[in-house]
């Protein structure tokens, strides 16, 4: 602990106050404030947390300004290129990798999760063909809590990890449900002989129906590659808005089906997990090259709303490390799969352009996650309106991760901010016939 401490003095009282400045193992100091009302009768204004310490974690760390991104330590690049999917998903789980024995028994466990309760199924006949897949999955995963209540006290250790193990393995097939009740497709049964991505793929694109499992699937490993590679990169990212929403959802004492539930509909905003679905729709709008530098322009106007979706980070003011690993895999597999995807020959366009622009340069405003991942699914053939979901499978391993961190700590206060209030003063009533 160290003896660091931030000074505070009110200038018209001159009354004086030192807060701790607590120390991180990386990154920023954190000065603690929470005596500042006491204090001084004050509060600290920071709309959107941009600057505030909400928690203490172990799991992931972010160094916007060297772009770098570690999950329990080890830097993303590592374990993007070594690790499938499962491992992470148990590293930010539990704190280390698994070996052997504990990466087959996590499988098993997560394969043994992934059905759901056949009631579960009818929610989706309430749904239009057209419902957006991201509210089937938010209102499917909302009512999990109807089905699995026998162990809801998150209060208990073994509840708190079946809950958590639970969403890892339903949440593929609710999505791989909400898309073939969008196209009006027989839903298919997760199979025990297949691992997470391949799984998925098979509920999304196999031909079989629930009647009967389809001996052959059609799953081509180089597609299985990238998506494992995806869920990897979109598995955790510290504070962000969703996580934060889990964490706060989560301090009231709600069941975690609840939480995850509230973190999917935060991650559905075009400025976070919707901003992939926007950089397609974005691109499909600029349609040629030509068009770049009037959209890039448009981008700059601040009279005009249009932002480059897939720019910019509220962290990273440098590379987000994730995207320079994703454009390279975006080459890969499209050429691997000899796709020669316009879109993909535009992206590359628009970040030259925007990358050599001062505005862009000025306020370091670099691709994010989700400028090229959007290219990767289409290859994937997930329609565009799912893009969102595919990122809220891969990040559910993220929200339960901090979900349970948030639980074991010994008291942890209720999420209650203050503000700064602009209302009108206190006004005595007027009735109605007198206004
Ligand atoms: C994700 O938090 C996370 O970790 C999120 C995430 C995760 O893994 O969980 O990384 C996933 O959400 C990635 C971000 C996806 N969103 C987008 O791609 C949407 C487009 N980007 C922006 O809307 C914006 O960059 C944000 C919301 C991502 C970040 O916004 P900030 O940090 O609040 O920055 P800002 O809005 O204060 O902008 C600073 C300046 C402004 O100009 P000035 O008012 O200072 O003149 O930069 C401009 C903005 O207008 N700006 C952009 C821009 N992003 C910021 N201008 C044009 N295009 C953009 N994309």
């Amino acid at each position: 602990m160290s003896n660091d401490t931030l000074l505070i003095k009110h200038t018209v009282s001159g009354k004086e106050a030192e807060y701790p400045l607590l120390k991180g193992v990386l990154g920023a100091d954190s000065a603690d404030l929470r005596s500042l009302n006491k204090d001084f009768g004050c509060y600290s204004y920071d709309p959107g947390f941009t600057i505030t310490a909400s928690c203490k974690s172990k799991i992931t760390y972010i160094d916007g300004d060297k772009g770098i991104l570690l999950y329990r330590g080890y830097p993303i690049e590592q374990l993007a290129e070594h690790c499938e999917f499962m491992e992470v998903a148990y590293l930010l789980m539990n704190g280390e990798l698994p070996d052997v024995t504990q990466l087959r028994d996590f499988n098993e466990e997560i394969s043994d999760r992934a059905i759901i309760h056949e009631a579960l199924r009818k929610f989706f006949d309430g749904f239009h063909y057209d419902a957006h897949p991201m509210a089937m999955l938010v209102g499917v995963v909302g009512s999990l809590s109807a089905f699995y209540h026998s162990e809801l006290n998150v209060k208990d250790l073994e509840h708190r990890r079946i809950c958590a193990t639970r969403m890892i393995g339903k949440m593929p097939t609710i999505a791989a449900a909400s898309y073939r009740h969008s196209i009006g497709r027989p839903f298919v049964y997760p199979r025990m002989d297949l691992n997470y991505c391949e799984n998925f793929l098979n509920m999304m694109f196999s031909r079989s129906s629930q009647n009967y499992i389809d001996q052959q699937h059609y799953i081509d490993p180089t597609l299985v590659k990238a998506l494992n590679l995806l869920f990897i990169l979109h598995a955790d990212h510290e504070q962000n808005a969703s996580t934060s929403t889990v964490r706060l959802v989560g301090s009231t004492g709600a069941n975690p089906y609840a939480c995850v539930a509230a973190g999917i509909a935060a991650l559905w905003g075009p400025l976070h997990g919707g901003a992939n679905e926007a950089v397609l729709n974005m691109l499909a709008e600029i349609g040629v090259a030509e068009n770049v530098p009037k959209y890039i322009a448009k981008a700059k106007d601040h009279n005009d709303p249009f932002r480059l979706a897939g720019f910019g980070h509220r962290v990273y003011k440098n590379f987000d490390p994730r995207a320079i690993i994703i454009r390279k895999t975006c080459h890969e597999v499209l050429t691997k799969a000899s796709i020669n995807d316009p879109l993909f020959d535009l992206a590359l366009v628009l970040e030259e352009q925007a990358l050599k622009d001062e505005y862009f340069i000025e306020k370091k405003l670099y691709p994010n996650v989700d400028f090229y991942s959007g290219i990767i699914y289409k290859a994937l053939n997930i329609p565009v309106n799912m893009f969102t979901v595919m990122f809220a499978i891969a990040r559910t391993s993220g929200w339960v991760s901090h979900w349970l961190e948030s639980m074991e700590e010994s008291s942890i206060p209720i999420g209650r901010p203050r503000q700064l209030y602009l209302g009108p003063e206190t006004r005595e009533f007027i009735p109605i016939n007198e206004r």
